[in-house]
């Protein structure tokens, strides 16, 4: 089977923690790489995470530290959701490995120009280390077979009225991303807010193996909605969406980002009419089948391990 060369741009993060442990073991994933960035904590935090996600599996993966800031705005982190740590509630070994010696967008350029393919871009954080990819090396986009990214929303979103809070944090960097010209896919909040386990999930997952354990652990602590609503599993959908698309009904549009200092501020606007625009720039996830995202969620604990 041919595998897909992946590269995941993060910020664990415990809906994250999910998203890069099944990634891990997917047959078809060749994840060749997990990047760092600061969004729901510090990127001190979220790169600790990281290694402590590839230490939990010990598994080879390389982890490259990146953007601490945002490209213009303060970084507003969202600790209040995923914990102080980022991954609170399960108790981590200290890692022993160590991040690679250069920066992410380093690390993403050395990676595309090594692979003999073009390689799937997976971010599920603020858009800040692949903006920069493209501003610094643009001749990296060549190598980009498509950007797979939990971001944005086409109604509501969660950390504004108007704006979701990877684009939120970088909204300046989610615009570059936006008019690159790479093909795109978002994954937003319409479809990953409607992707929740259910206690009766979390019940099933917690003895099943060592990973589900520690997501039940991690669950504990996560406000990514409740156990009354469902637990929101935003950026394992990103991963869903590339290995088992049927699970989502998708439409080709276009999708501004608001950049403005207003209340709009980092929204996502998709002009799903086309009525302002003759060019679309990204596919859009409008639905999930909930039932049959649970069903996947649970084949991909089994072999998780
Ligand atoms: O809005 C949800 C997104 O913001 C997810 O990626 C979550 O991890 C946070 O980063
Ligand atoms: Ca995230």
């Amino acid at each position: 089977m041919r595998r897909i060369p992946l590269i995941i741009d993060t910020d664990p993060g415990i809906d994250d923690a999910v998203a890069i442990s099944f990634a891990m073991f997917h047959p078809e994933i060749d994840l060749r790489l997990i990047t760092t960035v600061a969004g729901n904590v510090s990127v001190d935090k979220t790169t600790d995470n990281a290694l402590k996600l590839v230490e939990f599996f010990d598994v080879d993966i390389p982890v490259a530290r990146g953007c601490s800031e945002p490209l213009l705005k303060p970084l507003e982190d969202s600790s209040e959701i995923h914990g102080e740590s980022g991954m609170g509630g399960f108790h981590f070994e200290k890692p022993s490995r160590t991040v690679l010696p250069v920066h992410a967008v380093e690390a993403l350029r050395e990676e595309l120009v090594k692979s003999e393919e073009p390689v799937t871009l997976m971010p599920i954080a603020a858009l800040t280390n692949i903006a920069l990819l493209f501003k610094l090396y643009p001749e990296t986009k060549e190598k980009v077979k498509e950007i797979v990214l939990m971001g944005g929303s086409l109604s509501r979103g969660n950390t504004t009225t108007a704006a979701e809070f990877n684009i939120f944090t970088d909204p300046e960097a989610a615009a570059i991303i936006f008019e690159s010209g790479v093909k795109l896919t978002m994954i937003g909040l319409d479809v990953t807010s409607r992707a929740v386990l259910m206690q009766k999930e979390v019940k099933q997952i917690e003895t099943m193996n060592r990973a589900g354990e520690m997501f039940a652990a991690l669950f504990s602590h996560y406000r990514g909605g409740s156990m009354k609503t469902g637990l929101k599993m935003h950026d394992v959908c990103a991963l869903a969406a590339i290995v088992q698309p049927e699970l989502f009904d998708f439409a080709d549009t276009h999708v501004e980002i608001e950049t403005g200092k207003g209340p709009a501020n980092g929204a996502t606007v998709a002009d799903l009419k086309m009525k302002y625009h003759t060019e679309t720039n990204a596919t859009v996830a409008l639905d999930v089948h909930v039932e049959k995202f649970r069903e996947w969620f649970l084949e991909m604990l089994e072999q998780t391990k």
